[in-house]
């Protein structure tokens, strides 16, 4: 068949992401209140009330264009992290705040640095439109799972137009100091370096998004699809220097973001009370959750570390592969991620779960634990 499509999307490779409740119950026939979707790292609590109740009184304000630039919202961003708003960009998720960053800092056929395995959209994105990623494979310490910052320092090449890190590290949940991700931005001069905060809060801390004041070849990004529970929403953001910001608002397709977005995401920043609720509830529960791992289960090793609302579980037994014990899990209502599917380089040994409230996970580990 001819396709007008340019040669690299010959055979696309798209992003697979965790499987919704409806098509379990349905597949499975179990009830959706009987199903743990672990998959998708959403909120357990659901919505930020304070979000849900501006975006429900500003129904009305849908007939109109919104400010191209968010600039309500990059106003309030500005006012909670101490910058100016022309520190910010705006986008329909972080995922859409990668791709202009891809576009905008590097050319076709240029190289991309990357952590292997890492966050799909990286590679996905910059291979879509021809855009080279270098997945630094030999940089995860296969114990930890951890980014080791020495080697994916040795990694970098003049030739890298952008140097991704994510912290806390996906798919491991593993933190970087704010020595080491220094050391990167330092090692780094001739690229933009983006740090991913997607899953920051759940360390329990700040983050590093104050370095963006420190270097001017640094974009730190956020989102608000997980802690403030607004993933269907679509809402991300960028700091950095504005000169950095200006490069992106050029490729940003001009109405990306919407009124009730704008007004929603302005609300969640205000909505303290639901962020430290959430984080309390993450926190323990991964606490709860190592505890379980140890206690009961020997064909399945937590794999320690982790900071953010998921964890890596690496499969012991050599009998059984991801495949299975993603099917397995299925079958006895437990979504989780197929780590070989889910993350390219990733092996069929491992699979990731959200961190979740303490009975969904007892409802992981009792269903590893039932697996033939
Ligand atoms: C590491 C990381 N970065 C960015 C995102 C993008 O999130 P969103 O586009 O919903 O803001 C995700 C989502 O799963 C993620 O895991």
């Amino acid at each position: 068949m001819y396709t007008y499509a340019h040669p690299g999307l010959k055979d696309p490779e798209y992003y697979v992401p965790g499987l919704p409740i409806d098509y379990v119950a349905q597949r499975y026939r179990i009830s959706p209140d009987d199903i743990a979707k672990l998959g998708s790292a959403e909120n357990p609590y659901g919505t930020s009330p304070m979000a849900k109740a501006a975006v429900g009184d500003a129904l009305d304000k849908m007939y109109t264009y919104a400010s191209w630039t968010a600039e309500p919202l990059r106003e309030k961003l500005a006012d909670t992290y101490g910058y100016e708003p022309d520190n910010f960009v705006c986008g329909a998720g972080e995922t859409e705040i990668i791709a202009m960053i891809l576009r905008a800092f590097a050319a076709m056929g240029e190289r991309i640095l990357m952590p292997g395995p890492c966050f799909p959209m990286y590679h996905l994105f910059a291979e879509a439109e021809g855009r080279i990623p270098d997945m630094a494979h030999e940089a995860t310490d296969r114990t930890t799972m951890a980014l080791d910052v020495d080697v994916y320092i040795d990694a970098i090449k003049p030739e890298h137009r952008i140097v991704f890190l994510t912290n806390p590290h996906s798919p491991s949940g593993t933190w970087m100091t704010e020595a080491e991700v220094r050391r990167v931005i330092e090692a780094a001069p001739h690229a933009l370096v983006v740090l991913d905060e997607a899953y920051v809060h759940y360390s329990g801390g700040p983050g590093y998004i104050h370095l963006a004041h420190d270097y001017d070849n640094l974009a730190v990004l956020r989102t608000f699809s997980k802690v403030y529970g607004l993933a269907g929403l679509r809402l991300g953001f960028g700091v950095a220097h504005p000169d950095i910001i200006k490069a992106l608002l050029a490729v940003k397709p001009t109405w990306n973001i919407g009124q009730l977005q704008i007004i929603g995401g302005v609300a969640a920043l205000d909505d303290t009370a639901f962020v430290q609720k959430t984080i309390d509830t993450i926190i323990d529960s991964r606490t709860y959750v190592e505890g379980l791992f140890a206690e009961t289960l020997d064909r399945f090793r937590f794999v320690p570390g982790s900071m953010s609302n998921f964890f890596l579980i690496e499969i012991m037994d050599p009998d059984i592969d991801s495949n299975q014990v993603f099917d397995g899990l299925l079958e006895r209502g437990v979504i989780v991620k197929d780590g070989s599917i889910s993350f390219r380089g990733l092996e069929k040994r491992f699979m990731r779960s959200d961190v979740n409230f303490r009975e969904k996970m007892d409802q992981l580990v009792a269903a590893l634990a039932d697996l033939p």
